[in-house]
């Protein structure tokens, strides 16, 4: 979508069979300074959606072809922002009422006067105007952060992003949660650059990592004599995180004794070294991360509910891949074929049925998956650019190939990725999926056939 026309002005489609009414429209929106653009039936009108971005269609229902409700609803499959006012003729009200059910903002019968649809159209577009300049604040604030090396701007990666805005600057303690892979080290590193203590160190604790037997002087230090091999005295990673940042990793993996010793630190801040008598203040801000659910973990006596509390002051949730959606994906691809290391070909192109392979996969392993995915298949490359050949057996691309032949764009395109989507929904039963593209189960089998899917 063109985001620049999107901001400075409000766009506008006009859908309906009767040219004599697009003309009357045409002389009732002269006045104000919107975008227009006007439609003679459905397949026009979703062409122009899938162009360019409408902020709001007025639509009618009745028309020959393809009718209104299948409009608006492929409309909303196309851009589900986009804010639709049914515009039918007298009598349609069943209809009308069953828009409004499938996401129709508002709806109005055709012949009502002049200032009622004056006053519609201008509540749908004060309404647009407030939400672009809530968008704008949250971009000035995500501008005034760098995110570097931190990809992706789907909706679930920019609500992150806004979280991470908003805590980094507090000194609370944050737990990450998410799948394995899916970046909560990065949101940590994110927390600690944009927080008062980024000038302080940031001390990874790997807590899978270290034995339960070292842990506790690794942890909190230990006097010199302390234990056999303790010559000399250590100050602990708790210590050597003083003015900066504790990021306790895979803390879901610590046993309950050592949650029940961490505990104390947190509470008092202070650190006790292993055989010392002696306490030490220290100033620490603690992130924790888990791929774990710790609430179930709780309530099976594996995680310590006060410990869980004093952690989680504020949590995140780092989102799976799977549901960041194909322009992330290609993001990323895009930043891994920049940043990875070639052999000696010089790849930094990937074909476009490559991209919705990936995109159809369901990544257990996420970003890291993603990233050791791109990195092989630069080593099995032969050409200038990632094609299907190079992609790994498990990602069954086969079906790809026919992204080829609808573009995107087109409105072949589009169906072809409401079927995907509602098969995958459905587990591949075909009568659930017709259900859910409300068409008949014959009209599903014969897209099936026609997609080659
Ligand atoms: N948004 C992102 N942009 C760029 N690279 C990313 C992003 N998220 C994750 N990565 C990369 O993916 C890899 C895995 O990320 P990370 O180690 O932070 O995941 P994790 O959630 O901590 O996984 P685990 O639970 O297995 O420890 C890293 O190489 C990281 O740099
Ligand atoms: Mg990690």
């Amino acid at each position: 979508m063109e985001e620049n026309q999107t901001i400075n002005r409000f766009s506008v489609l006009v859908v309906d069979d009767e040219q004599d009414m697009l003309h009357s429209m045409k002389r009732f929106f002269r006045p104000f300074d919107f975008n227009l653009d006007f439609a003679l039936n459905g397949e026009e009108a979703l062409h122009i959606i899938s162009k360019k971005p409408v902020n709001l269609m007025l639509l009618d229902l009745k028309m020959p072809g393809m009718n209104g409700l299948e409009v608006l609803k492929q409309a909303r499959q196309i851009d589900e922002g986009i804010k639709i006012i049914i515009h039918t003729a007298h009598g349609a009200i069943a209809d009308a009422v069953e828009a409004l059910k499938m996401g129709a903002s508002d709806f109005l019968e055709k012949g009502n006067s002049p200032e009622i649809l004056r006053a519609r159209i201008k509540n749908a577009y004060e309404l647009w105007e407030t939400q672009q300049e809530n968008r704008q604040l949250k971009k000035n604030v995500l501008q005034s952060f760098n995110f570097d090396g931190f990809i992706g701007e789907s909706p679930p990666v920019q609500k992150l992003k806004e979280m991470i805005a908003r805590v980094a600057p507090s000194d609370a303690s944050v737990l990450i949660q998410g799948e394995s892979g899916t970046g909560k080290e990065l949101v940590a590193q994110a927390i600690h650059h944009h927080s008062q203590r980024k000038n302080g160190p940031v001390v990874v604790v790997d807590c899978a990592a270290i034995s339960e037997t070292v842990l506790e002087s690794e942890l909190f230090g230990h006097s010199k004599g302390a234990f056999t091999g303790a010559d000399t005295p250590a100050v602990g990673l708790i210590r050597s995180a003083d003015k900066g940042t504790l990021f306790l990793d895979e803390i879901g993996e610590l046993s309950t004794s050592v949650q029940g010793k961490r505990l104390r630190t947190i509470q008092e801040r202070e650190v006790r070294p292993v055989g010392s008598t002696k306490s030490y203040p220290v100033d620490i801000r603690i992130i924790a991360a888990t791929n774990r659910t710790l609430l179930d973990e709780i309530s099976t006596g594996g995680f310590r509910q006060d410990l869980y509390y004093r952690l989680s002051a504020v949590t995140l949730t780092s989102p799976p891949l799977r549901t960041r959606g194909i322009s992330d994906i290609k993001l990323l691809v895009e930043y891994f074929l920049k940043k990875l290391p070639h052999k000696s070909n010089n790849i930094t192109e990937i074909t476009k049925s490559s991209i919705q392979c990936l995109a159809d996969y369901d990544w257990p392993g996420n970003i890291r998956e993603l990233e050791n995915t791109i990195q092989s298949a630069l080593v099995f490359s032969n050409g200038s650019e990632i094609t299907l050949e190079d992609l790994p057996e498990l990602l069954s691309c086969k079906n790809s190939e026919i992204e080829n032949i609808s573009p995107e764009g087109t409105l072949a395109y589009y169906e072809l990725q409401a079927i995907k989507n509602a098969l995958k929904q459905s587990d591949n039963n075909r009568r659930k999926a017709a259900n859910i593209l409300d068409i008949a189960e014959a009209t599903l089998y014969r897209k099936i056939k026609q997609f080659n899917l």
